[in-house]
């Protein structure tokens, strides 16, 4: 076992981005993918999914040899001083978070590990897990050290965020252990300007804290964060509602209340809601968790009950405007990725407007730069892909816009009017310029929102 060896366990958003950074920071870091196909791709020097820099940051790793692919714990995990796991957590049907994948990693490195060994958790887990995997590990005779260090990367912006954090939380039992880890990211910030330049990566602010804490307020650190950012959404969503009734605008009025410090700007963007891998199923955790402890969280059954009516509000919104059925018209919808960056599109508001509107009788053909395929499957049958906004946008009696890409943004107001039959323009994530729409003839519709 070699101090700066490392094993990731999963090579999804947290695994390969954690690994890829570490393998710069003067690591030697295997990283295990079970999965051929996927780790096939990453021995070719690329990602399986779209993240800005990514790629560049992996192959640069392999060509030095500190970053190595494999499926094999016996091989990665008894060389390493630390096994940081960041398999997947899929929700069960009930909404609760399903553990399969961190329980089979945990004992599967306990199987292999030297004594002394350092398991950090970054999946998103429910607050009490790591004690039960502390259980295991007893039960399995292994002398792991348990840490927990929930992750605040964004997908879009992973490598910028792992660079540029603004705290990083470690909490465990074993005071040695947790230290062991935050010096990880120590040595990852000693090396930061430096990645960030093979990654093409701005250079951000240099605010970080190192946070030490309990193991299971670790645990509670990361869901809490989450759900108050979803949170924060819910409730720009619901005044947007208002506002839309009240003839106010949503914009406007966040603005002016996000300018109090104690409020800050920062996610009361109203529009369609949230989608991703993250917030939705931290909500539903969250719930799920409480109701564990006996504690029915009733705000978070609300952000939830709120951000799933969106999509639906939208649709009818636009109907309204219409002002006569959605059956036989034709509506672009632009954006199916969850938000701009990435190719993600679990839980998408743009899948979820599409498959509305199909379902709404609409002919609906949707335009997205990165991620077509991955939406394929999710897409409702009749729903057509194109491959240019110009194509979407053809003939169209409305356009929806549901992801904040820039191409989508920056497409010009007055090639919307001259390739459209009809005039609606729905931006469904209130950030097209509403004057460029107007000046060129279009009815601007956002989201409580229409300056
Ligand atoms: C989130 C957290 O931000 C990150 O810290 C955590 O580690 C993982 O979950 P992510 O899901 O990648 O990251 O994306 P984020 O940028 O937070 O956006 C989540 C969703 O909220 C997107 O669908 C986005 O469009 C939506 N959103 C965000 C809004 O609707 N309004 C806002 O004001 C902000």
């Amino acid at each position: 076992m070699n101090a700066q060896t490392v094993t990731v366990l999963g090579a999804g958003y947290v695994g390969l981005t954690t690994a890829a950074l570490l393998a710069h920071a003067g690591y030697t870091v295997y990283v295990v993918e079970p999965n051929k196909e996927r780790l096939k791709v990453i021995k070719t020097g690329r990602s399986f999914f779209f993240e800005e820099g990514l790629d560049e940051v992996i192959r640069t790793a392999l060509d030095m040899g500190m970053l190595v692919p494999t499926d094999s714990y016996k091989k990665s995990v008894p060389e390493s001083s630390v096994v940081f796991s960041c398999v997947g957590t899929p929700d069960n049907p009930d909404g609760s978070s399903n553990l399969t994948y961190v329980f089979a990693a945990a004992e599967e490195t306990a199987r292999h590990a030297k004594p002394g060994t350092v398991y950090v958790q970054k999946s998103t887990v429910p607050v009490g897990t790591g004690t039960r995997i502390e259980g295991k590990f007893e039960e399995l005779n292994a002398n792991l050290d348990y840490v927990s260090n929930p992750e605040f990367l964004r997908e879009g912006t992973a490598l910028y965020d792992t660079l540029f954090f603004d705290r990083v939380v470690a909490g465990g039992r074993n005071k040695a252990a947790v230290n062991r880890v935050l010096e990880i990211y120590m040595d990852l910030e000693k090396f930061r300007d430096h990645i960030a330049h093979i990654a093409r990566v701005r250079i951000g602010a240099r605010g970080d804290q190192y946070i030490a804490t309990t193991l299971n307020s670790a645990e509670l650190i990361k869901v809490t964060s989450n759900a108050f950012l979803a949170l924060k959404i819910s409730f720009a969503n619901s005044i947007a509602i208002l506002a839309d009734k009240a003839d106010a605008d949503v914009v406007e009025v966040m603005d002016a209340v996000g300018a109090d410090n104690r409020i800050g700007r920062a996610f009361l963007n109203a529009g369609r809601g949230y989608g991703g891998g993250c917030f939705p199923k931290d909500v539903s955790g969250l719930i799920a968790s409480g109701l564990d402890y006996g504690v029915d969280l009733e705000i978070m059954h609300a952000a939830q009950a709120v951000n799933e009516s969106m999509p639906g509000y939208v649709v009818d919104k636009l109907q309204d405007t219409l002002g006569e059925p959605l059956t036989g018209k034709k509506v672009a919808v632009l954006g199916l990725a969850f938000k701009a960056g990435t190719s993600d599109v679990r839980r998408s508001p743009g899948v979820a407007i599409a498959n509305k509107l199909v379902a709404a009788g609409a002919q609906v053909i949707t335009y997205d730069p990165q991620a077509h395929e991955e939406a394929a499957p999710d897409l409702r049958d009749g729903i057509d892909q194109v491959k240019t906004i110009e194509k979407a946008a053809d003939n169209a009696d409305a356009v929806v816009i549901t992801t904040e890409w820039d191409e989508i943004l920056d497409f010009e107001a007055h090639d919307f009017a001259r390739l459209m039959k009809g005039k609606i323009l729905f931006d469904a994530v209130n950030q097209y310029s509403s004057v460029e729409a107007s000046t060129a003839g279009l009815t601007y519709v956002g989201v409580g929102h229409t300056t």
